[in-house]
């Protein structure tokens, strides 16, 4: 197993929809192990295979690992096949460092997709646990955070991301 670098906002891999894993195989199980160790590290409670450079629906979610009780889910191909209710909470990124705002997301949540062996899978979810899971839907589709939270937000999210940028540079 090996970590991988995160993606950092705003390379354009982040903005690029994943495709269909459809071979289970050696290359796959690799990807999947340093995934799982890349989000640990992090750490995090979730990481989707874009933000490690790889355009596959492929995602990683633990949200008991910032408890100390592991509660690891592999996904591929995930998608959402139910949704109910509003939820509105804080959220961060891993690709954006330094940064937490409040996310509109459905308060449960129903995905289907396979497991890391490509047995079929359906989680039922609500809590930290759906949040995640549209987080990383979400990434496998190209968007972000800031994606979700208003044009005026995500103005001044830009503006704050140019000005602390630019001050790194001095
Ligand atoms: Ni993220």
């Amino acid at each position: 197993m090996a970590i991988r670098e995160i993606k950092k906002y705003p390379e354009k891999i982040l903005r690029t929809k994943t495709e269909p894993v459809n071979e289970f195989n050696s290359e796959l199980q690799k990807l999947v192990d340093d995934m799982i160790e890349t989000m640990y590290a992090a750490p995090g409670v979730g990481l989707a295979a874009n933000q490690v450079g790889i355009l596959k629906q492929v995602a990683v979610i633990d949200v008991g690992s910032s408890e100390g009780k592991s509660s690891l889910i592999v996904l591929i191909n995930p998608e959402i096949i139910n949704e109910e209710g509003e939820n509105n909470s804080e959220e961060g990124c891993l690709s954006i460092p330094d940064y937490t705002t409040i996310v509109k997301r459905a308060e449960r949540v129903k995905v289907k997709g396979l497991d890391r062996d490509g047995k079929p899978i359906e989680i039922d979810a609500d809590g930290l646990l759906a949040k995640a899971l549209q987080h990383e839907l979400d990434h496998l589709n190209g968007l972000l955070l800031i994606d979700r939270i208003g044009r005026i937000k995500k103005e001044f999210f830009k503006k704050r991301y140019a000005r602390e940028h630019a001050a790194s540079k001095e």
